[in-house]
């Protein structure tokens, strides 16, 4: 493992292992005090953020570790000087680059020209940290993955495509419930679908909403992720049936709930979903940290 820019580059074995070093290091931490001492990582965000910069932040002090804040919001990475050249640069000092940016295409052009390991904090394509917080958390709750039915319902964005690949290489069960015109994109679909069948898993994708049945969680996401320009005024009529509520929970009979933050409450969830007794989000947003940190130790010792 050199890079982390997208689950389908990972074997089923290394998302195991990753899994395990997660829960590892968030129950002995003091084990892994010095486990990136020495070591700085840059981040790099194009786009805004709270859980994702703040758990790499304070997981890499836990770590040893030291990181540089580059704030890009308002100038994409690229313009005062080519991708390559930024990574060659950064490449003289750092030990690792986080990077969130709006094309993926700048993230494989950093991985393709820096000299150190890239981790994608969210792209437009994936979110690969998320879907790996996701995996430690759904273990946690249920134990064995290999028997995990997930179901996404939403938007189909960055995160389900995460979600997929992630779910297809543990060869676990996925449904991904969207309105039609919002299914993901049609290519990491296939791809999601060779890793599952490899993996004697299985993908179904529809727009119908009781293929909830028998599910052991629900995911959903922002309708309009970032870099999207659509009025929620155009689509909510559309996705309106796709919300996430406390009587869809409870027709299905959905064990826990999950999001990956930041929610739009009274939009895809509301509030009663969000802060009842099946939501696991903040559990979620703990494990971002400890499964970056399973990332970082890996790409860095
Ligand atoms: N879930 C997530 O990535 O949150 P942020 O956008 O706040 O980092
Ligand atoms: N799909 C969302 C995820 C935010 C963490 C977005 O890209 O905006």
């Amino acid at each position: 493992m050199k890079h982390l820019l997208s689950l389908k580059d990972l074997s089923q074995s290394q998302l195991l292992a990753l899994l395990e070093l997660a829960q590892k290091i968030k129950a002995n931490p003091a084990e892994y005090r010095h486990a990136l001492d020495g070591k700085n990582v840059v981040m790099l965000f194009e786009k805004p953020s709270l859980r994702t910069r703040v758990s790499f932040d304070i997981g890499i002090n836990k770590l040893g570790g030291h990181c540089v804040y580059m704030d890009q919001q308002n100038g994409a990475l690229g313009k005062r000087e080519s991708v390559a050249d930024f990574a060659g640069n950064i490449s003289q000092w750092a030990d690792a680059i986080v990077a969130r940016t709006f094309s993926h295409l700048t993230i494989d052009a950093l991985a393709n020209t820096a000299s150190v390991p890239v981790i994608n904090a969210l792209s437009d394509l994936y979110h690969p940290c998320q879907a790996l917080a996701d995996l430690l958390t759904l273990k946690e709750v249920l134990g064995d993955l290999s028997h995990l039915k997930l179901a996404y319902m939403g938007d189909g964005n960055n995160v389900t495509h995460s979600l997929m690949l992630g779910v297809a290489l543990l060869g676990a069960q996925m449904t991904v419930i969207c309105p039609e015109g919002n299914f993901p994109d049609g290519f990491v679909v296939t791809q999601a679908q060779e890793v599952a069948a490899a993996h004697g898993g299985s993908l179904l994708l529809t727009p119908d909403v009781s293929a909830l049945e028998n599910v052991d969680a629900v995911y959903t996401d922002t309708w309009i992720s970032m870099g999207d320009d659509t009025e929620l005024s155009d689509i909510e009529a559309k996705f309106a049936q796709y919300q996430v509520n406390q009587a869809l929970m409870e027709q299905y009979k959905v064990k826990y709930f999950m999001h990956c933050l930041p929610a739009h409450r009274g939009v895809e969830v509301t509030d009663e979903v969000m802060d009842g007794e099946t939501s696991l989000v903040l559990q979620q947003a703990q494990n971002r940290m400890h499964a970056q940190n399973a990332v970082l130790v890996t790409l860095l010792s």
